[in-house]
């Protein structure tokens, strides 16, 4: 049932639409002010009456027809119409919607036949997935799965940074230290290192920089040696990170990274060329930004190499017209802003309207606790570790904790890589967060464990008894029960305010705030001791705060264990 709908069916204001009672239809701060209001300062001018006597006449009425029997009171009170909805009327709607829709709760179809484009995680081949990578890879794999279970056609797509002259260096390094055996085991590190030591001996062997150039050069010109040892790098790095995202349950549709622009920038360049848009700039080819007080944007380099925004560039005009998106998302760091405000504006400027459905989905730094986190130094701290490690602390909690529990392996990886997820997706995206392994791991604070650990705890609690039909909804008449259904009730709204705003955080809140609710209710009152019919009210809400819980960490990427 959709509140808003009904109860603007109870209003009728004559020169007022339905549909406009129903958007100005909104839930009061203060839960005393009933659970939806009607502010009726709008219609003061129109019905030449005033807000407070307007509210009175409407409650009057309402009062006087028996079409409102989900409601137990309507109010006026300070030019509001206030509503309180009959909890066990709601409670039992409710309930029997969350049952009977099960893993489909919350879903829609409100984005059916629009496209949207989301491009995350986006690695760079040769370099490693690091701690940095987290948030871009996990909000991104949300809201490609938000936005499919709200009936969009998400593509998910990993923008790989697979092209530079670094691939040169590369092989000039590879060709000198690599060692095939040590590639195979250490994979990314083994690059990294050899990457390292380049630089370290082109400081003063500058002829390395030119071999290397000259390598990258073959590459270009499709040089089969040349070709293979990129191949061989971009394999193992895949390889690697395959093995990370399986753990975060993130996939994509297209792999399409850098190089894969490489014969289609020429068509662009051409139209910046036509539309008069491209300067010379000490021979280089930009686009001049500054009536909109920006760098200019660069789109060639004097020695005819493109960059970073002419691949963007192609990549855009590329998806425009093979996906025609309603919206294209690019989930990456915000230290990029510059880069996406110049970009954008360039397609502004070549007078295409879509621009406007570009969107950079802006987040935070993570940094660790102890400091860790300099690439320039070399501390990188990979992802993989993070993960390793926060599944070694899980797995020394249920040694500890849960000594019966049989596949102690297993749950230890859901609970440690939940955990990290979580810490991800907690906060507003915009946020620089710090990485503290106890705080991820806590399973009283606000974390992933305290989630997954409610999710079993409602499990236990529905292995203990069945349910009949026989079942009395007044056992649910307390304010601790109507608060999870409440909690419960708000969550398809949350999932629609994530997607709005780009914010897998509102889901990971409205699970949070189900989990609190329903262990408050849990600690309060006794279910399983109960008489049948209330014990089966009882268990209803507990298998509805399990199927929500399952939901929301479902699309957050999180595993929902029975036991821990
Ligand atoms: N590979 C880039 C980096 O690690 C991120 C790419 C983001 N996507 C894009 N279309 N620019 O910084």
């Amino acid at each position: 049932m959709d509140y808003r709908h009904e109860l603007s069916r109870l209003i009728d204001i004559d020169g007022v639409s339905r549909e406009e009672i129903e958007k100005l239809i909104t839930v009061p701060k203060e839960s005393d002010n009933g659970d939806f209001c009607l502010p009726c300062f709008r219609f003061a001018g129109l019905l030449k009456k005033s807000p407070v006597v307007i509210a009175k006449e409407l409650a009057e009425t309402i009062t006087a027809s028996d079409t409102a029997d989900f409601l137990s009171n309507v109010e006026p009170k300070n030019g509001y119409l206030n509503f309180y909805l009959d909890k066990s009327d709601f409670n039992r709607r409710i309930l029997k919607k969350v049952l009977s829709e099960g893993d489909a709760y919350g879903a829609s179809d409100e984005g059916r036949g629009r496209t949207v484009c989301i491009d995350y995680s986006s690695i760079n081949i040769a370099k490693p997935f690091h701690i940095g990578h987290l948030m871009t890879t996990v909000i991104g794999a949300a809201l490609y799965r938000l936005y499919k279970f709200l009936g969009y056609n998400a593509v998910g797509i990993n923008h790989l940074g697979d092209w530079g002259t670094q691939f040169g260096k590369l092989i000039v390094a590879y060709k000198k230290w690599g060692d095939e055996k040590d590639l195979e085991n250490r994979g990314i590190r083994t690059l990294l290192d050899i990457y390292v030591k380049f630089h370290k001996c082109a400081e003063t062997d500058d002829s390395l920089n030119d071999e290397a150039r000259r390598w990258f050069k073959r590459i270009e010109d499709g040089d089969p040696e040349a070709v293979a040892l990129f191949d061989k790098f971009k394999e193992v790095t895949m390889k690697e990170v395959d093995r990370t995202y399986k753990r975060l349950k993130v996939s994509f549709d297209s792999y399409a990274g850098e190089s894969f622009y490489n014969d289609k920038m020429q068509p662009v360049i051409d139209e910046l060329q036509e539309k008069g848009l491209l300067c010379d700039s000490d021979g280089a080819k930009v686009v001049d930004l500054s009536a909109y007080n920006m760098p200019p944007c660069l789109i060639l380099k004097a020695d005819g190499a493109t960059l970073y925004a002419t691949r963007d560039l192609a990549a855009a005009f590329y998806r425009k017209k093979t996906y025609d998106f309603y919206k294209c998302l690019y989930v990456v760091a915000y230290q990029q802003n510059l880069h996406f405000k110049q970009w954008f504006k360039v397609v502004e400027l070549m007078g295409y309207d879509w621009y406007k459905d570009l969107e950079h989905v802006a987040f935070g730094m993570v940094s660790m606790e102890d400091g860790a986190m300099s690439t320039r130094e070399g501390k990188v701290v990979f992802l993989e570790d993070v993960l390793n490690r926060t599944v070694e602390k899980a797995r020394a909690v249920l040694d500890e904790k849960s000594q019966t529990l049989e596949n102690k392996d297993e749950v230890a990886e859901v609970i440690g890589v939940g955990a990290v997820v979580f810490s991800a997706l907690y906060n507003s995206r915009i946020k620089d967060v710090v990485f503290s392994y106890d705080r991820v791991l806590s399973f009283e604070g606000e974390t992933g464990p305290y989630v997954q650990y409610t999710h079993a705890r409602c499990t236990s609690v529905l292995s203990r008894a069945e349910i009949t039909e026989n079942v009395d909804y007044s056992a649910l008449d307390n304010p601790d029960a109507v608060a999870v259904v409440k909690a419960i009730a708000a969550f398809p709204d949350a999932l629609s305010d994530a997607v709005r705003k780009y914010e897998p955080c509102y889901v990971a809140r409205s699970v949070m705030a189900v989990c609190q609710a329903y262990n408050k209710f849990y600690f309060e009152h006794r279910i399983i001791d109960a008489a049948e019919p209330q014990r089966n009210a009882m268990l209803l809400l507990t298998k509805a705060t399990k199927q929500v819980i399952k939901t929301g960490l479902t699309l957050l990427g999180i595993a929902a264990p029975d036991k821990m």
